[in-house]
C-alpha cells in the first residue's frame, strides 16, 4: 500500500519535471531572442540578458537528468531574480539602464517570459517538498503532451516577440556618399515679408469624453481642434505649446511647405516633450481645404483628438454666402453639426475625413441629400469643370477631403451623412450636419442597402459611386500626361498575419502586419529622387482592404485607376484613396527637396507597416526614430 503510494506519487513528481525544464527553456529561448536588441541599446543588458538565458539553458536539462534539491533550488533563484528585476523595471523602473528611474512598458515576450517563470517556480516549489501532497490535485496534467505542446507554441510566440521589436534607433536620412549634404537645418522656411498670421495651439487633456470613456487630447481644449484659416499666400505661424503627458508634433497634411516644418517626429524634428513648446512657420502656397494633426504616435494621438481644419481661401475666386467646414472624425461622432443658411445662399461645404476607427480602412460614403451639388474640389485641388449631381455615394478615405458648393433650396434643409455601416451600430448612417431649416430630408428607400458579408464600398446599394477619374471637363495635366518618368515605382501592398511591437501598453502585438513590397516600416525602401524630377508611382493594392496613400510635402496627378486613364477633369490628390485589389498611378515632380512620408492614412495600417519614404538625394537629418529618442512618427 506504501509502495503504491510512493510510487504514484513518484510518476507525479515526474510529471512536474519536464514541465518545469520546458519552462525554463522557453524562458532561455525568449531571453536569447531580446539580448541582441538590448546589447545594442545598453550593452550591460544584453549581456546580462545572455548569462541569464545560457544559465536557464543548461538547467533546464539538469532538471530532468539530475533532478535534486541543487537543481531545482538554483533554476528557483534564477526565475525568481529574474521576476524580480523584471517586476521593478515595469513598475518604479530599474536605477541603471538607458531611462534609469522610468518604469518600461509591457510587452509581449516580457510577459510571457514571467508567466514562465512563474510557473516554473510553483513547479519547482513542489518538486522540492516532495510531490503534491494529494492526489486530487491535477499537477499531473501540466507533464501531458498537449501541456508540453501548449508551452511550446508560447515559447514561439514570446521568440518570434522577441525578436520583432520597436527598432532603437533608425535614422531616416537618405544615404548618397558623396554627395553634398543638405540637413534638416536648411529646410526651413527662409524669412520674407509676407502678411503674417500667428496662432497658438495648446496640446491638452480635455474633460471631454469620447470613445471607451477616455478623456480627449486636444488642441486648446476642444475636438476638433480649432480651424485655421488663413489666405493663400500668408505666412502662417503655429506655436504648439505641449502640456499633454506625452510628446508630440503637428503635421500640416497635404501642404507643400519646406520639409523641415513638416512636423513627423523622428524625421523632420524631435517630438515636442511633455512642457515643451516648438513654433512652426510656412508660407501657405495653395489654396484649399487642409488639415493638420499630431504625427507622433499618431495611431494613438489622432483617435483622442489631436487633429483640426486648416482652411486656405483662395486670392481670387468664386464669393460664397457660406463657406463651411465639417470634421469627419470618429472622436466627437455623437452630435450632427446645425449650419446656418438661407435659401439662395451659395454654400461651400468642405468634408474633410480626418479619422475613423475601421481595421479595413472602408471610406466614408458621404451623401449630401437634398440639393443638387458640384464636387468642386478633393484634397484642396480645384477641379475642371465640375458637373452637378444627385445623390451619389462620395468615398473618402481616411486623410481625403471634398469640396461640395450648392446653392441653398427655397425650402427645406441639406443634410450630409455618412451611409457607411457603423462597427458595432446596427444604424446604417451617421448624420454629420444639417444646413438651412424647415423639412429635412431622409434617408429612405432610395438609399442603399448594405450587404455585411460582402466588402463595402463601390458596390454598396443601389447608388451611383462618385469616381473621381471620370468626374469634370479634361483638361490638359502636364504632370499625369508626361509618358516618361525619370523615377517610376510600383509599390504592391500586402498584409499578413504578424506580430510588431508597439510603444503603448493598449497595443495588441498580434495584427495584420501591412507591408509595401514585402517590406514594413521602418524596413522598407525609400524611393530616391533627385530635385527636379518627374516621378511616377504606380499602387496595386493585393489586399481586401482600402488604403488610402498620402504623400507628404507633394500632390499626386492621377494618371490611371485600374488601367483606365482620366477621362474628365485632372485629378490633383495627397491621399489616393486604393480599394481592394484596385491599382492606381499618379505621378508629382519633385520640387521640394526633404524627407518625405509616403503611407497609407488608416493610422492602424500606418502603424503595422504601411509606410515608406521620398527622399531627396543628400538629405541628411540628425533626427532618429525608435526608442532611443521616443520619436514614433507612425
Ligand atoms: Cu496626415 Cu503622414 O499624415
Ligand atoms: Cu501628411
Ligand atoms: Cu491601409
Amino acid at each position: 500500500m506504501i509502495d503504491r503510494i510512493r510510487d504514484a506519487r513518484r510518476r507525479q513528481r515526474k510529471g512536474l519535471l519536464y514541465p518545469a525544464a520546458i519552462l525554463t527553456l522557453g524562458a532561455a529561448a525568449i531571453h536569447f531572442s531580446v539580448a541582441p536588441d538590448h546589447l545594442e541599446e545598453f550593452p550591460a543588458f544584453g549581456i546580462l540578458f545572455l548569462v541569464v538565458g545560457a544559465v536557464q539553458l543548461a538547467l533546464a536539462p539538469l532538471i530532468v537528468v539530475l533532478p535534486g534539491r541543487r537543481v531545482f533550488a538554483s533554476a528557483m533563484a534564477v526565475a525568481a531574480a529574474c521576476l524580480l528585476i523584471w517586476g521593478l523595471s515595469r513598475t518604479v523602473g530599474l536605477p541603471v539602464g538607458p531611462h534609469p528611474g522610468q518604469p518600461e512598458a509591457l510587452g509581449l515576450a516580457d510577459a510571457l517570459t514571467s508567466a514562465f517563470e512563474v510557473l516554473s517556480l510553483l513547479f519547482l516549489l513542489l518538486l522540492l517538498r516532495g510531490s503534491p501532497p494529494r492526489s486530487r490535485r491535477r499537477w499531473w496534467l501540466a507533464g501531458t503532451v498537449p501541456a508540453g505542446l501548449l508551452l511550446t507554441i508560447a515559447t514561439v510566440i514570446g521568440v518570434v516577440a522577441g525578436t520583432n521589436p520597436l527598432p532603437y534607433s533608425v535614422n531616416m536620412g537618405s544615404a548618397t556618399p558623396g554627395k553634398a549634404i543638405v540637413t534638416m537645418a536648411d529646410l526651413h522656411e527662409p524669412p520674407g515679408r509676407q502678411p503674417e498670421k500667428d496662432f497658438t495651439l495648446t496640446a491638452q487633456v480635455a474633460h471631454i469624453p469620447i470613445f471607451g470613456g477616455r478623456e480627449a487630447w486636444t488642441y486648446n481644449g476642444t475636438v476638433p481642434g480649432p480651424e485655421l484659416r488663413v489666405k493663400q499666400g500668408d505666412r502662417l505661424r503655429v506655436t504648439l505649446i505641449n502640456h499633454l503627458p506625452a510628446s508630440t508634433s503637428i503635421h500640416w497634411h497635404g501642404l507643400r511647405l519646406p520639409n523641415a516644418e513638416d512636423g513627423v517626429a523622428g524625421i523632420t524634428e524631435d517630438a515636442v516633450p511633455p512642457g515643451g513648446q516648438y513654433t512652426y512657420e510656412f508660407v501657405v502656397k495653395d489654396p484649399g481645404t487642409y488639415w493638420y494633426h499630431s504625427h507622433q504616435d499618431t495611431e494613438n494621438q489622432v483617435p483622442l483628438g489631436l487633429y483640426g481644419a486648416l482652411v486656405v481661401e483662395p486670392v481670387e475666386g468664386p464669393a460664397y454666402d457660406r463657406d463651411y467646414t465639417v470634421l469627419l472624425g470618429d472622436a466627437n461622432r455623437t452630435r450632427p453639426i446645425q449650419l446656418d443658411a438661407k435659401p439662395g445662399d451659395l454654400v461651400r461645404l468642405r468634408a474633410i475625413s480626418a479619422f475613423m476607427e475601421d481595421m479595413n480602412g472602408t471610406p466614408e460614403l458621404l451623401t449630401l441629400l437634398g440639393v443638387q451639388y458640384r464636387v468642386i474640389a478633393l484634397d484642396g485641388h480645384d477641379l475642371n469643370g465640375p458637373t452637378e449631381m444627385g445623390v451619389e455615394l462620395l468615398p473618402a478615405g481616411t486623410g481625403q477631403r471634398y469640396d461640395l458648393a450648392f446653392r441653398m433650396p427655397a425650402s427645406g434643409q441639406v443634410r450630409l451623412f455618412d451611409v457607411r455601416p457603423q462597427t458595432g451600430s446596427a444604424e446604417p448612417a451617421r448624420d454629420w450636419a444639417s444646413l438651412g431649416e424647415g423639412a429635412r430630408p431622409e434617408l429612405n428607400a432610395a438609399m442603399p442597402v448594405f450587404d455585411r458579408s460582402k466588402p463595402l464600398g463601390y458596390v454598396a446599394g443601389s447608388l451611383v459611386t462618385f469616381d473621381p477619374t471620370s468626374y469634370g471637363i479634361a483638361a490638359p495635366d502636364p504632370v499625369a500626361s508626361r509618358g516618361r518618368y525619370d523615377v517610376s515605382s510600383d509599390l504592391f501592398i500586402t498584409n499578413q498575419p504578424g506580430l510588431r511591437y508597439g510603444s503603448h501598453l493598449d497595443r495588441i502585438p498580434l495584427k495584420l502586419i501591412h507591408m509595401f513590397n514585402g517590406k514594413s516600416f521602418p524596413d522598407t525602401v525609400p524611393i530616391l529622387v533627385r530635385e527636379g524630377q518627374y516621378v511616377r508611382l504606380r499602387l496595386v493594392n493585393q489586399t481586401d482592404e482600402y488604403h488610402p496613400i498620402h504623400l507628404h510635402g507633394h500632390v499626386f496627378s492621377v494618371i490611371s485607376r485600374n488601367g483606365r486613364p482620366l477621362t474628365g477633369s485632372p485629378v490633383h490628390l495627397d491621399s489616393i484613396l486604393v480599394g481592394p485589389h484596385e491599382t492606381w498611378e499618379g505621378a508629382f515632380l519633385a520640387d521640394n527637396p526633404g524627407l518625405w512620408m509616403l503611407h497609407c492614412h488608416v493610422l492602424i495600417h500606418a502603424a503595422f507597416g504601411l509606410s515608406t519614404m521620398v527622399s531627396y538625394e543628400g538629405i541628411a537629418t540628425p533626427y532618429v526614430i525608435g526608442s532611443k529618442s521616443g520619436n514614433f512618427p507612425e
